[in-house]
């Protein structure tokens, strides 16, 4: 893997994300076997969290334990970073610290100002914009369902969010198309879609929709994310009438294929974007996609922070 940092996909080449599904795999393989490669011994990673997280905060704290580092869990009560002190102090003074940096924040600037300071790498946990951990876990988790990409049709049901940005990316440069649905006002949008096509080179790989039905149409993946991601709780009402159509249900996966696969980055509000019957029936992999976060968090920071 070339970059320093992870704080988007675009940031990837085909090539780097290749290799972390190849690094994923071997490191899952052994520790099914109940081995872990110790690779980081004596690295600690400095996690900052600005917002609430299980998956993303529990699964990087454990990678770190299982190849023979550390983790040191910063909240911004903590920290304070950008009003107790500037992100560049912030930046280079953990960099004297830490060997690597995750942060989970609002603004993906802010991100970004943090690894333009920091000499350690920085990996983007989560920010408003996107969320490329979940989005590469996704991939290798459908590669792990379907033994292949080639004619995999992906269709996300619900919010042009980070986590749908983030799969519309990785899509793109994976040359899978992407399909989905939003309603009006929520879509992803033409200047974002705009900048995926030249991602990917030119090609058109996301296709939007205004009705669920004829995006699931034929899909080998259902993927749906909550109608109301941190930050916007102000608009939980509105949000949840404008969103009502874009369930994941017994009657939308009907359209879907038969072995169709239903994702969800988790947590999930059931009754809402998805009901229980669906996140808890046969076509569910949520359990072994949050599990894959693990497993390619461990090989992002093997790649990134034993250089
Ligand atoms: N999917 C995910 O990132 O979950 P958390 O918000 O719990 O980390
Ligand atoms: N879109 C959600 C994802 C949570 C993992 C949010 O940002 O809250």
């Amino acid at each position: 893997m070339k970059c320093k940092d992870l704080l988007s996909i675009a940031d990837l080449s085909v090539s780097d994300i290749e290799e972390i599904f190849h690094v994923t795999k071997e490191l899952k393989e052994w520790h099914n076997k109940g081995y872990d490669e110790k690779c980081l011994t004596g690295k600690t990673l400095g996690m900052i969290f600005e917002k609430s997280s299980m998956r993303t905060r529990v699964s990087f704290e454990v990678a770190m334990v299982q190849l023979g580092g550390h983790a040191i869990y910063l909240t911004q009560s903590d920290i304070n970073l950008g009003k107790r002190e500037s992100i560049k102090d912030g930046a280079q003074v953990l960099s004297r610290y830490v060997n690597g940096i995750t942060i989970r924040t609002y603004n993906q600037d802010t991100a970004k100002e943090l690894a333009r300071y920091a000499t350690v790498p920085v990996i983007n946990a989560l920010t408003d914009y996107l969320h490329p951990c979940q989005a590469l876990s996704d991939l290798y988790t459908i590669k792990e369902k379907f033994n292949t990409f080639k004619d995999i049709k992906i269709t996300f049901i619900g919010d042009g969010n980070n986590v749908a940005r983030s799969l519309a990316q990785i899509c793109a440069k994976l040359d899978i198309h992407f399909h989905v649905a939003s309603p009006p006002g929520y879509e992803l949008t033409p200047e974002f879609i705009s900048e995926v096509v030249k991602m990917s080179g030119g090609k058109e790989m996301i296709h939007r929709y205004e009705d669920p039905k004829e995006a699931a149409k034929d899909a080998h993946v259902l993927y749906t994310d909550t109608w109301i991601s941190m930050g916007q709780e102000s608009e939980t009402e509105k949000r949840k009438q404008t969103f009502h159509d874009y369930q994941i249900n017994n009657k939308l996966l009907r359209v879907a294929r038969a072995d169709v696969k239903v994702m969800h980055c988790l947590p999930a509000h059931r009754g809402e974007e998805i009901t229980d019957e669906i996140i808890d029936g046969p076509h569910s992999v949520v359990y072994d996609q949050a599990e894959n976060r693990l497993h390619v968090e461990k090989a992002l920071l093997k790649l990134l922070l034993r250089k």
